[in-house]
């Protein structure tokens, strides 16, 4: 019997994967422009790491992680996220002492024990970034500007931006306490059981609850912009105003406090309303004490991550990067011609391939219409003759023979090259 991959963890092929690496290139693209630079962190991590970053009390920590000891008996945990990976290697390599401020983005594979679904998988991939250094309002606005370009240059438009701030060490206590008073006066038994139980252990988590019971229970709750300090007060609106200028489509969510206990002020996630249930693309936010408690300097830090496959499901299949050209070698001395000038043509930056076996010509033409080429190149015997090559546009079916030296300047001229 052969052996099947395992729930929630999918194979990759094309286009699918090519998909993924058209985004990390458009991501790298971008955030290079904003100064960011790449940080590669390891799959593994001490659980102590996510425990003390996510929190105990956070679904992830509780029931989502694929944790397991190591030969020596030592609890390790697949990165079910890349933020805390990141911090950890931030304060271990003492980056803070290099520069004021640390842009670094990072991508791969995440880990999380939930019930896939459409756009739910156990182990996902991430677009991460992480502005650490900062306390400026002005690095929370640049964040989620450069988040929103790199959505818009995938191609993706239609897309929300949800905010709200969710106060610092100073104020979210008082608004902590008010909302569990709040809550401890509703009817338990009318909340989900994740909520009944979380009322005491996580409230703020009650507020998001996609449950029509839940929201309907927590619609006269506190708010927590009626209990943001003044300082959480100014630095969001410094925020919105500078994305307000920007024309992004924003929209303020009072409910919007985030699945990780290391968030403080700016919230925000990206939502489509087309991909079904697990809608949000992107999510982030800011986390200034997260450094300090990891025995870190006393660093601030803003960020965000994109779900891959989520982005995927939106973009679709399209957008495929056609070869220019198959090139067909009949017989022995047409293939010899065929293999050097397949590889002047890549030498010239054209893509394609060639056959290297035998083949009767129709099942060769099904080959190279299969392929996806806009052209296909024939060297055959009359070809091989005269030194010529003769080009097939496979959309038209217009044909033309020249000779073999020309064909690079000729793909390149009839617009059949990808940019
Ligand atoms: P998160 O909201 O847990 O935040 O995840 C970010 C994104 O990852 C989600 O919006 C979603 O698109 C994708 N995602 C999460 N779980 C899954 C899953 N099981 N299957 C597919 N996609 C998924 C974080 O992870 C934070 N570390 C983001 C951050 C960075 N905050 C500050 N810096």
């Amino acid at each position: 019997m052969s052996i099947a991959r395992i729930k929630g963890f999918a194979d990759m092929l094309p286009p699918r994967s090519d998909q993924f690496t058209r985004m990390e290139n458009c991501a790298r693209d971008i955030f290079s422009r904003y100064g960011f630079v790449e940080l590669r962190t390891p799959l593994l991590e001490f659980t102590e790491l996510f425990q003390r970053s996510i929190g105990e009390e956070t679904d992830v920590v509780q029931k989502e992680m694929y944790t397991f000891p190591d030969r020596k008996g030592r609890s390790l945990t697949l990165r079910p996220e890349a933020t805390a990976g990141v911090m950890r290697a931030y304060i271990e390599a003492g980056l803070a002492n290099r520069e004021a401020v640390s842009r670094l983005f990072t991508t791969g594979p995440m880990f999380r024990y939930e019930r896939p679904q459409k756009g739910r998988m156990r182990q996902f991939h991430q677009i991460n970034c992480e502005c650490l250094g900062s306390q400026s309002p002005l690095a929370d606005a640049e964040l989620i500007i450069m988040l929103m370009r790199f959505l818009r240059a995938l191609g993706l438009g239609e897309l929300t931006l949800k905010l709200n701030s969710l106060g610092c060490a100073e104020c979210r206590p008082r608004f902590k306490e008010a909302l569990l008073n709040y809550l401890r006066g509703v009817d338990r038994h009318a909340l989900c059981p994740d909520c009944a139980r979380r009322v005491e252990s996580n409230p703020l988590r009650v507020l998001d609850c996609k449950q029509p019971g839940c929201r309907a229970l927590t619609d006269n709750a506190p708010r927590l912009a009626d209990y943001n300090c003044p300082d959480c007060k100014a630095h969001f609106e410094t925020v919105l105003s500078m994305l307000r200028a920007e024309e992004l489509p924003l929209e303020l969510d009072h409910r919007l406090v985030r699945g990780l206990d290391y968030y403080c002020r700016t919230t925000f996630e990206v939502v489509s309303g087309s991909i079904g249930a697990q809608s949000a693309v992107a999510g982030g936010g800011r986390y200034d004490g997260l450094i300090r408690s990891l025995g870190g300097p006393d660093a601030p830090g803003v960020g965000f991550a994109c779900g891959m496959e989520r982005l995927a499901l939106l973009l679709g299949d399209g957008a495929e990067q056609r070869p220019d050209f198959y090139l067909l070698g009949m017989e022995e001395g047409g293939r010899m011609q065929a293999f050097a000038l397949a590889q002047k043509l890549r030498a010239a930056g054209l893509r394609g391939e060639m056959n290297f076996s035998a083949g009767g010509f129709k099942s060769l033409m099904r080959q190279a219409g299969k392929s996806g080429a806009r052209c296909c190149l024939i060297i055959g015997p009359d070809e091989v003759a005269r030194g010529d090559v003769s080009i097939k546009h496979l959309d038209s079916g217009e044909q033309r023979s020249l000779p073999q030296a020309d064909a690079i300047l000729y793909l390149k001229q009839t617009g059949t090259a990808n940019d």
